[in-house]
């Protein structure tokens, strides 16, 4: 088939839609697979159920069920739903929203798909507009969004090694490049796939040098505070009218309801509603409606921070002292667990090529992640940092997890012993 050029671009297969496919084809097999690779969140009983409870009440009334599936919402997103957004959001935490600066999209990733070729991309004065990623490792989702030509431009972090088993990234202030050419900063928090989470004092120094370039910072909130608060540390949920604040039902556990939130000036938001038209007509309603109630009476916060916040940070701290106990005798530090659902492991001086141990967990049934996947925009051969990393998922069950960390170390040390 002869494509456009944007059908080549998107049809051709990245690294990471080979993993996937890789993924899925492993879980089809014969072998149990210790999935460790996705990033799908943890069952939480007592959260489905709240979730069943708000959709039977949806379902057991006739009037809401029509609203919730028989309209198309306005480009925008379904007001009631923003509308109690508003409330939540001035009401709690102070930040001066009004109806036109939220809108919904279909999941953060079509915000995120949204927001990057609207900002960035071939200009037309002949240049290339870039996204800025100050932090890597990165979202790999963020990787292949271009239309056109690629566009991050990434810096590489400071390493601080905390002990002899943990370490943590942070940004590199003096080596961000100004290059006019960015037309945006943006930074997941906490980040996926290290569990990172940027200090409140890091995010406040990027909102200044946004502001002081008239770019805005995009801040991908899809584990963050208040809602999911999958996130260990104590920051404040902070929005001026230069962040764009991207948010998500999925982490909540409703992953297949696509529904994003994104929290922006009314320019943004406006042009972001006009590509929902384009390209949607409006965005999907039913994670609107599941969950209007709730954040009307505030139980998404107290859910969050009493149900799914605990329960993350649990599964965290086991999969951590399995990993602490597995690699006894080995250098390998894991990323600080400060929030999301993965941890990070680093084998400095590693000496297989990191494809080659993932290769040997998937024949032991354990999907990881490579690490290289996550630097978009870092090309240096000369740094062997992305291929001494892999992301681990511990939001699998307990059982799963420390079975894979085992195996996990067992193939490390197999790889030491080798030389
Ligand atoms: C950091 C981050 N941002 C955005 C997304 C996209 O999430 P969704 O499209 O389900 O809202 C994900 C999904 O894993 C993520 O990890």
């Amino acid at each position: 088939m002869k494509y456009s050029r944007f059908g080549d671009k998107f049809t051709r297969h990245s690294g990471i839609s080979q993993l996937m496919d890789d993924f899925a084809h492993t879980l089809t097999g014969d072998q149990p697979v210790k999935m460790l690779g996705g990033g799908n969140p943890g069952l939480i009983p007592e959260a489905v159920e709240r979730y069943r409870d708000a959709m039977a009440d949806i379902v057991n009334d006739s009037a809401a069920f029509a609203q919730a599936f028989s309209n198309y919402d306005t480009p925008q997103g379904r007001f009631s739903f923003i509308d109690a957004l508003v409330d939540l959001l001035n009401e709690e935490f102070n930040w001066g929203v009004t109806r036109r600066n939220i809108m919904l999209t279909n999941g953060s990733q079509n915000a995120f798909f949204f927001l990057f070729n609207l900002l960035a991309g071939p200009s037309s004065d002949g240049g290339l507009r870039k996204i800025l990623l100050p932090l890597t490792p990165e979202y790999v989702g963020y990787a292949d969004l271009a239309v056109d030509d690629d566009f991050f431009e990434s810096e590489k972090p400071i390493i601080d090694v905390l002990d002899d088993r943990t370490f943590k990234y942070r940004v590199d202030f003096n080596a961000l490049p100004d290059d006019p050419q960015i037309a945006a900063i943006c930074v997941s928090r906490p980040t996926n796939p290290t569990g990172n989470v940027l200090s409140d004092e890091e995010v406040a120094h990027l909102d200044d040098i946004a502001r002081a370039r008239g770019i805005p910072l995009i801040v991908d909130n899809a584990y963050g505070a208040p809602f999911p608060n999958i996130i260990n540390s104590a920051v404040k949920p902070t929005w001026n009218d230069n962040t764009v604040m991207c948010m998500s039902l999925s982490k909540l556990g409703l992953p297949a309801l696509r529904t994003g939130i994104v929290i922006a000036n009314e320019t943004i938001i406006d042009a972001m509603s006009s590509l929902n038209a384009v390209v949607n007509l409006s965005p999907g309603g039913l994670g609107a409606s599941l969950m209007t109630q709730m954040v009307r009476d505030r139980s998404i916060l107290t859910l969050s921070e009493h149900v799914i916040q605990p329960f993350y940070a649990r599964k965290a701290a086991h999969a951590q002292a399995c990993f602490n106990e597995v690699m006894d005798g080995i250098e390998a530090y894991c990323h600080v667990p400060e929030g999301a659902i993965f941890l990070w492991f680093w084998f400095p001086g590693l000496p297989v090529p990191v494809g080659e141990l993932y290769e040997r967990l998937k024949k032991r049934g354990v999907l990881v992640v490579p690490g290289h996947y996550f630097f978009p925009g870092i090309d240096d051969p000369d740094w062997p940092h992305p291929r001494e990393c892999i992301r681990v998922s511990y939001a699998p069950d307990d059982r799963d997890v420390e079975a894979g960390i085992r195996i996990i170390g067992e193939e490390v040390h197999r790889a030491w012993q080798e030389g």
